[in-house]
């Protein structure tokens, strides 16, 4: 949940020009980078009246606020009754037991445990059947000769390659992005929407449920997967509980889809936007691994992510207090030309490319190797199969989650490429 939350209202002539709030305004949402330009450019830590935080968009500060800030942000259910907010309790039951929200040993214990359960050894085992997804889900649409590149392949490939991950039947994977959606849309946001809060709190609902019965279900007949792998993990004998198991399964199978999710779709827009680089990644797919690096620096699929501060402290140049609100723009920090040469350029082969969007230190994103693989299987295989790939003259929307930055559908046309046959293909 982000540190502050507002009632939702139009961007008016009145709204500060360096506000993050402006995201709102659709024109920015579609191009967020000349608002981050001028963040960085005159205000690199900037309070923002109108969100009430901190707007840290310089890659240094970034990291700095990464490294040393507490990701501890999530009002506690008391907290939220204190607001008059109490009906979201279930939420934040869930929240405040997820790692991304946690600090210290409490975050050192969890994770520890998970990546106990989620070994670089298991992510290259899967790299086959992440193949067979991609190919399976492109065999559907390739006579057709178009497609909605989100709804028809960046949406369902990582869900099913996560219903696999996770342990639960595959058949299951519409629900699980559908669930992944909802809750993502509050993490990514920042404003309030009474509406949504309802849907949300539906969703935990539905997904603790979901979960509760599947760990059950588990402890019967064990299921190879994150769940039982996640119910069996020990570390000096500390086990996770049961909701603490239901809570990290919920926040792993959303990162891994709702971000997975963008990395395809807005690098298919980026790259059907510059030909040049499109035609030099087909013709040459051994570069495929520094163009995934390239495109998560340049469209970041997660923009900014909140912490709080620690102690009073100076972050570049300014006095912040204890428990004051940050917003760190990881998207701008990866645009800061003090970091990256030329950074408003697509460069498909850049060097020293350590950008943040997988985040920085302690909570440095879990699930980044396998979405890295997901990323160059899904680029690769889409650019071996299909040919003469355009945008439909569809204007394109943009989702209204501020942080996780999507389209809501992306039409394309193409030719099948008669010479490139999916492993399904007979
Ligand atoms: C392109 C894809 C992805 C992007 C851009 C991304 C981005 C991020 C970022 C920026 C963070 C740090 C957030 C913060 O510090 O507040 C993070 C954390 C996390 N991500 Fe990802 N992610 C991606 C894919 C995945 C996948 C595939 C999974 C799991 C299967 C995953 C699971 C997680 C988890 C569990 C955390 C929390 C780690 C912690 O708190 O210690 N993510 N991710």
């Amino acid at each position: 949940m982000a540190p502050e939350t507002l009632a939702r209202r139009p961007v008016t002539a009145g709204t500060p020009v360096l506000s993050l709030y402006r995201l709102l305004d659709p024109d920015v949402l579609a191009d967020p980078y000349p608002l981050y330009q001028a963040l960085r450019a005159q205000d690199p830590v900037h309070w923002d009246p109108y969100l009430h935080c901190w707007v840290v968009t310089s890659y240094a500060e970034v990291v700095k606020v990464l490294t040393k800030f507490s990701a501890d942000r999530t009002p506690s259910p008391a907290q939220l009754d204190a607001m008059g907010m109490g009906a979201l309790d279930p939420i934040a039951q869930v929240m405040v037991k997820q790692m991304l929200f946690l600090d210290g040993a409490a975050h050192t214990r969890l994770r520890g445990l998970c990546s106990a359960a989620f070994t670089s050894r298991r992510v290259d085992g899967l790299k086959q059947h992440i193949q067979e997804i991609a190919d399976g889900l492109l065999d559907r649409v390739l006579s057709r000769g178009h497609m909605d590149l989100i709804a028809e392949f960046a949406s369902p490939f990582p869900a099913i390659v996560t219903a696999g991950l996770l342990g639960v039947p595959t058949e299951d994977h519409a629900q699980l992005k559908s669930w992944s959606a909802d809750f993502a849309e509050m993490l990514g946001n920042f404003q309030h929407n009474p509406e949504r809060a309802g849907r949300v709190l539906r969703t935990v609902e539905e997904m603790t449920g979901y979960f509760r019965a599947a760990v059950r279900e588990q402890a019967r007949r064990p299921r190879e997967g994150l769940i039982h792998a996640l119910m069996t993990a020990e570390i000096d004998g500390a086990r996770l509980s049961e909701d603490e198991v239901i809570a990290n399964v919920i926040v792993t199978m959303v990162g891994g889809q709702e971000t997975t999710t963008n990395l395809i779709g807005n690098g298919v827009l980026t790259l059907l936007r510059q030909p040049d680089r499109l035609a030099q990644l087909r013709d040459d797919p051994t570069i495929v691994s520094s163009a995934v690096e390239e495109l998560l620096r340049y469209e970041s699929p997660s923009q900014h992510t909140g912490r709080i501060v620690p102690d009073d402290c100076e972050l570049g140049g300014k006095q912040l207090r204890k428990r004051d609100a940050v917003m760190a723009v990881m998207a701008a920090a990866n645009r800061d030309p003090a970091r990256f040469p030329d950074p408003d350029r697509l460069d498909l082969l850049r060097t020293d490319n350590r950008h943040v969007a997988f985040g920085w230190a302690a909570h440095f994103c879990f699930g980044a190797p396998l979405a890295r693989i997901e990323g160059q299987i899904a680029f690769t295989t889409l650019l071996r199969r299909l040919r003469n790939v355009a945008l439909q003259p569809d204007q394109l929307v943009w989702r209204e989650n501020l942080g996780l930055r999507g389209l809501k559908a992306l039409p394309i046309s193409f030719t099948a490429e008669p010479d490139a046959a999916g492993s399904n293909a007979a």
